[in-house]
């Protein structure tokens, strides 16, 4: 299961030198040069419609970056890749989520139906379950074709696969039949779209 103790903190190590550099060099260049950096995030945000989203305005989330809080943020994101369980035709990890009934179940339970995730919310980070299902209501509302779970307090799923802040994948048969990049730069609902389109032709 994973890196051995001493490789995973030399690994997570390494990966907050990257992270510290990297908000440092943000943090600079945002000072000095706000407009070209400003242009910069546009562009990368422009490319998965983030930056089209009417319901939030670029002054809403372009001064965020490089702050402390984006500085865990990051960091926690990638130290959590760290410990990605999944690849492409492995088996996919069978981790405990919870109904918005409150009923736990596993991954797997939904394998006949195949997935399918429309929207995305905006929420502030939840403390416990009944924050998490709350949260996970703004979801329904929206009327979405699939079952909604959401991930345990250990937050278990979201580890295992790699899924901070938002990632898609297909399972089928058990397997990981697709394993989108990361959003919210990468991720690609059109792929998801097209290869569900193509399973059920
Ligand atoms: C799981 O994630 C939530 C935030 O979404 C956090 O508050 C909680 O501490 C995490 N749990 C663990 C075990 O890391």
């Amino acid at each position: 299961m994973g890196l051995p103790w001493p490789g995973l903190w030399l690994k997570r190590l390494w990966v907050l030198l990257q992270v510290a550099v990297h908000v440092a060099t943000g943090k600079v260049l945002l000072t000095f040069f706000p407009e070209r950096v400003k242009q910069h995030i546009l562009a990368m945000g422009q490319k998965t419609g983030i930056a089209n989203n009417p319901h939030f305005s670029h002054d809403n989330w372009i001064p965020t970056f490089f702050s402390t809080q984006y500085f865990w943020f990051v960091l926690k994101v990638h130290w959590q890749r760290l410990e990605d369980k999944t690849e492409l035709g492995g088996l996919a990890p069978n981790c405990p989520v919870v109904r918005l009934s409150g009923q736990r179940c596993n991954i797997w339970d939904f394998m006949q139906d195949g997935w399918a995730f429309k929207n995305n919310v905006d929420i502030r980070n939840h403390q416990n379950l009944q924050e998490r299902l709350q949260a996970a209501h703004l979801l329904l509302a929206r009327n979405p074709q699939c079952p909604v779970v959401v991930d345990t307090m250990q937050n278990q799923s979201s580890q295992h696969y790699a899924a901070l802040p938002e990632r898609l994948y297909v399972l089928q048969e058990g397997r990981i039949l697709y394993k989108g990049k990361s959003g919210p730069w990468n991720y690609n609902p059109e792929e998801v779209r097209v290869l569900l389109e193509k399973l059920h032709s």
